[in-house]
């Protein structure tokens, strides 16, 4: 008999789920590695942290787009698979999924995303997709269009850095313009994320009349999710974080609709790469614009 259970996560799943977690994405990324590319490094004991504190802000807003798989035979709290997605307004997105590398490719990661789709109900989506073949395929299968995505790499060259005016640190009364502008290039706000994000991480904003913006930028000076209503104040945006980047940077999420992006990465001296996929459904690749990988 199956000895597998899908079930939604509890919050006592978490810890476990992080494990699981870890192991997976590290798995997968010694398999994806490709020629000249560091040994991949077990996650640090802050992002697992960091991991355990975004599921639970997942779980407080949206219980029903998270569930695990527990292997019962081993009792009720190991969990061998994991897949977070949320419903905010007409959008649904998938923060992370995965199932242990021992467990793949019995047909674990088709309950988990089934049940995370049940729950989306037909909303249009969007999520981060890794180049994993299982992953691939599950989403193929399951309807989503595969955009392949760009990133660019290297150490930004300062005496490339432009002198930019007009952008501001967010306040909190800039969040309703923000999830009016999500409205616009991606269908929903990102409503209560944006708290999550205002509470971790730094917030530029540009309020220039017609031609509003945003940035995140992580504690490394990376661009952590970057919204615009015109491509000149997305290349703002990101010369900003651009700025505040020290040693190797990256830009992560760039679609081909977002080529602004690349020619700011060009311009600062950075590197072309390929990585993984902006899986769509029922919406065109948003522009301009570069997702978050977990907030989308
Ligand atoms: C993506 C993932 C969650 C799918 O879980 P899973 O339990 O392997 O999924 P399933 O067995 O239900 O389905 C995967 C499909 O791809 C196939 N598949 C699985 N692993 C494969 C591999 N290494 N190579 C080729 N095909 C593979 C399976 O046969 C299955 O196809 P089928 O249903 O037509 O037979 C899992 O493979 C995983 O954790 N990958 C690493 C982490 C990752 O990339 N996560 C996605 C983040 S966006």
């Amino acid at each position: 008999m199956d000895s597998v259970r899908v079930r939604p996560l509890r919050s006592d799943d978490l810890p476990s789920a992080e494990r699981a977690s870890a192991i997976t994405f590290l798995e997968a990324d010694r398999r994806g590695r490709r020629v000249g590319e560091p040994e991949p490094r077990p996650r640090p004991a802050a992002a697992s942290r960091q991991w355990i504190d975004r599921m639970r802000h997942f779980r407080t807003e949206d219980p029903g787009g998270c569930w695990v798989a527990v292997d019962e035979s081993e009792g009720d709290d190991g969990v061998i698979g994991f897949a977070i997605s949320q419903n905010r307004g007409p959008f649904w997105f998938l923060a992370t999924y995965g199932v242990l590398p021992g467990h793949q490719a019995k047909g674990i990661g088709r309950r988990l995303i089934d049940a995370t789709l049940a729950h989306a109900d037909g909303r249009q989506g969007m999520f981060s997709s890794t180049v994993h073949p299982g992953a691939t395929r599950r989403y193929r299968l399951a309807g989503f269009s595969l955009h392949p995505q760009m990133r660019m790499v290297g150490t930004v060259d300062r005496a490339t850095l432009p002198a930019i005016t007009g952008l501001h640190e967010g306040r909190d009364d800039d969040i309703d313009w923000m999830n009016h502008l999500d409205r616009r290039l991606r269908g929903s706000g990102h409503g209560p994320d944006h708290a999550y994000m205002r509470r971790t991480l730094r917030l530029v904003v540009s309020r220039a009349y017609g031609r509003p913006g945003y940035v995140y930028i992580d504690d490394r000076g990376r661009a952590a999710l970057l919204a615009a209503a015109h491509p000149a104040t997305a290349q703002d945006l990101l010369w900003e974080a651009l700025a505040a980047s020290s040693g190797d940077t990256l830009v992560n999420c760039i679609t081909p609709a977002n080529e602004w992006a690349v020619d700011v990465g060009l311009a600062a001296r950075l590197d072309i790469g390929q990585e993984g996929y902006l899986a769509l459904r029922a919406m065109p690749p948003p522009a301009p614009y570069l997702a978050s990988g977990h907030f989308l």
